[in-house]
């Protein structure tokens, strides 16, 4: 009887997938493509164009098409040219498109697609989906959505999240241009491309041609080119030949979303035996949310004519397809050092805006040292971006800039009176401030050779990276760092995991489940943290007790014990504790006990003990008695106070306890089932 079944289920089964493989493919492209409602835009379009609307009926090819979405967002032509610049003639499942491959379009001139592949850490056997897949700067939301054709292959629908639009000329202009543009022509007819007022790329163009470059605009293959906008350049002679070779990446055509997410550095043209110079495109989300992007050469070998150091431009028109590769038009030109520390921090919008408001209305005075043009003034600032604001409470932040003095050091702490460039830097290395005995102390890590050191610095406890290192300024030297020093900005999570005199808890605390929880910068923790000298004492004292809960295997038993040092909801310093507890300094041989605290998971006394020379505080549990050794430890989700004992008893952790449990609750579901049997039989 078993074995009919089965077969019955085998054969429904297999008829199942076979009508739902004969549905899919019994759809045309155009079919497919009308059954979904997120592609009715471009739908329209195809469908207002006869000779289009033939195409897709009749022949076989790959469409990229773009959702609603993306098709808004475009303000562009929309003819059959935008249509044909979607679609290619090789029909490929997504996943067997090679990595740096390029597709060629049906457009006229027949404009190239360059593709990025990216691993994306998803774990898929089979498919695509381990992989992010963009074509220019559009990403591929879904794949192979495959077709049927009257002849020859199945043609497929890829569906994309941002419109792959042909770099055109602009109305009726007219070009002596043959083709599909190169970036070539795009720079010498560049008024008929659209690029006027403030996209006017005249000066860079002259200089070019000026330097006999153009050449370099002319070379095939997928390329990324660079070009500071007129108001940008402010001197044409600094834009020599090196420069302008700073400016482009010969054999890799950089889109901005593909190109920073993988954020490496990548040798430009200018990239030779005494000279070498790295681009990297960087994105930064601003404070409206919306994501800006950003290339910095860093010139890490220089020549006498050129100096070491990073610049940084905003992409102002990024993106621009041309038959060679990609061209972007930027607010700076790289490889050029700026006047001012102060025209990075005053650049509207810019990442450094947030900071730069600390100075404006609050420090003016300060802001002076930043103006000086004197080379023995020269500073260097370590320069928190906007997004380092949003890592540290409101609460700490305005309590900084409520208090004048406050500010004023924290500002101070993060300037040196001095040229520093990270090649100065060695692991170890520390620095004053003008931050009055307050020093910056540095790491420096290089787990791979081939690329720049990881540079961190800390100061005032915060321990923070450098993100952008080296931009040069003619009165100093800009770090960009992802932390304000001076506020702290870990969560509990990262605090526990920071400071090793905590590593025991932070390990039990990993393996009792608390790391989500401790990373939730909405939530209030105070955590009463043994320190390792606290576990010493249970190892000598609970030796088995202390194996089991390191073992890994007790994760109940680890966060029974952890909660009793937890309170969820609120960050009580040792001050609210007090006001809470008892407000008044007791006697010591009178311990009159007063409200007891209410943590995650029991209850326990929090006591001063009156001292000859400082207050102390301790916390109590079962006739253990804990001493707070460091009080007050502020971090963004709430305060940790260290202690030097575990709030644990032997019975906490026993073999017998576990074997209990486990037998009492299978004892409990036996006896639940036992019921149901006899309720059922009864009936
Ligand atoms: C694609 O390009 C990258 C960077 O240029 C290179 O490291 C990689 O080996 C290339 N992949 C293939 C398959 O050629
Ligand atoms: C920005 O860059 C980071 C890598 O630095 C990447 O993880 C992220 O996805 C990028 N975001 C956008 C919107 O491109
Ligand atoms: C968001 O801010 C950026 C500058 O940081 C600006 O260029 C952009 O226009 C703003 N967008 C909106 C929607 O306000
Ligand atoms: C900052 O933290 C990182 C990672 O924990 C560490 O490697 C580095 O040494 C710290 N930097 C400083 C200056 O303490
Ligand atoms: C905790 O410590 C034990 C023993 O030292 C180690 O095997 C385990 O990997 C650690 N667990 C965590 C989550 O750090
Ligand atoms: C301290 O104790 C006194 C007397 O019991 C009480 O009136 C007062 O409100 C308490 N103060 C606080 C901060 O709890």
């Amino acid at each position: 009887m078993g074995s009919e079944k089965t077969v019955l289920l085998v054969l429904c089964c297999s008829l199942l997938s076979l009508s739902s493989f004969v549905l899919s493919q019994d759809k045309t492209l155009l079919d497919n493509i009308k059954s979904r409602t997120d592609l009715s835009k471009i739908l329209e379009i195809i469908e207002g164009d006869e000779i289009v609307k033939m195409e897709f009926e009749q022949r076989s090819f790959m469409a990229f098409m773009p959702t609603n979405d993306a098709m808004d967002r475009f303000d562009g032509r929309k003819d059959s040219d935008f249509i044909y610049a979607h679609l290619i003639s090789t029909v490929y499942q997504i996943e067997d498109i090679n990595e740096n491959e390029t597709l060629t379009t049906r457009m006229k001139g027949n404009p190239a697609l360059y593709v990025t592949k990216i691993p994306n850490g998803a774990r898929v056997m089979t498919g695509w989906e381990d992989h992010d897949y963009y074509l220019n700067n559009a990403k591929v939301v879904i794949a192979n959505q495959k077709a049927r054709s009257s002849k020859g292959e199945e043609p497929i629908l890829h569906i994309i999240d941002e419109v792959l639009a042909p770099t055109r000329v602009k109305g009726n202009a007219r070009v002596p241009v043959r083709g599909y543009p190169e970036a070539a022509d795009v720079l010498i007819h560049y008024r008929a491309y659209g690029l006027t007022d403030e996209n006017s790329v005249r000066m860079f163009k002259e200089r070019v041609e000026e330097l006999h470059e153009m050449d370099v605009y002319r070379q095939t293959g997928g390329n990324t080119y660079f070009i500071a906008v007129d108001s940008a350049i402010k001197q044409k002679q600094r834009l020599d030949k090196q420069v302008i070779h700073g400016h482009v990446v010969l054999g890799k055509a950089m889109f901005t979303r593909p190109a920073s997410k993988i954020g490496e550095d990548i040798k430009s043209l200018a990239f030779v035996d005494n000279l070498k110079v790295l681009i990297k495109m960087v994105n930064v989300t601003s404070p409206n949310g919306s994501v800006v992007y950003y290339v910095t050469s860093n010139t890490v070998a220089s020549d006498n004519r050129h100096q070491k150091g990073a610049s940084v431009a905003r992409l102002i028109k990024p993106n621009i397809p041309v038959a060679n590769g990609v061209l972007h038009l930027i607010d700076r030109p790289l490889m050029t050092t700026a006047e001012s520390i102060m025209s990075y921090l005053t650049e509207k919008g810019g990442q450094l805006s947030r900071f730069y408001a600390l100075f404006k209305e609050h420090q003016q005075d300060l802001l002076e040292q930043l103006r000086s043009h004197s080379d023995d003034e020269a500073v260097t600032l370590f320069a928190p971006s906007n997004h380092a604001f949003s890592m540290v409470k409101q609460q700490s932040l305005d309590a900084v800039t409520q208090n004048s003095n406050k500010l004023n050091e924290l500002l101070r702490l993060h300037i040196v009176r001095r040229r520093l460039y990270t090649d100065d830097i060695v692991q170890g290395f520390k620095t004053p401030t003008m931050s009055k005995d307050r020093k910056l102390y540095f790491a420096v890590n290089q787990d791979d050779l081939s690329k720049l050191p990881i540079v961190s610095v800390e100061g005032a406890g915060v321990n923070a990276t450098i993100t952008t290192a080296n931009i040069a300024a003619e009165n100093g030297v800009i770090h960009i760092i992802n932390r304000i020093l001076d506020i702290p900005s870990q969560t509990i999570y990262e605090k526990l995991a920071s400071n090793p005199s905590i590593s025991k808890t932070n390990n039990l605390t990993r393996q009792g489940g608390f790391s989500k929880q401790f990373q939730d910068r909405d939530e209030k923790f105070t955590f009463f943290v043994p320190n390792n000298d606290a576990w010493a004492v249970i190892k000598k004292n609970m030796v088995s007790s202390y194996k089991k809960l390191f073992m890994g295997e007790y994760p109940y038993h680890v966060r029974t014990i952890m909660e009793r040092h937890l309170i969820v909801g609120k960050d009580l310093s040792i001050k609210m504790l007090m006001a809470i507890t008892n407000n008044q300094t007791l006697d010591p041989n009178m311990p009159n006990r007063q409200e007891k605290l209410q943590m995650a998971r029991g209850k326990i006394y929090f006591q001063p003990r009156l001292n000859r020379h400082l207050n102390e505080y301790t916390v109590e549990w079962n006739g253990v008695v804990a001493k707070v050794v460091q009080s007050d430890v502020e971090c963004v989700n709430g305060v940790v106070h260290i202690i030097d004992k575990v709030l644990m008893l032997r019975e906490d952790v026993t073999v017998a306890a576990t074997a209990t449990t486990a037998t009492s609750t299978w004892a409990t579901i036996t006896t639940s089932i036992i019921t149901m049997m006899l309720v059922t039989m009864m009936r």
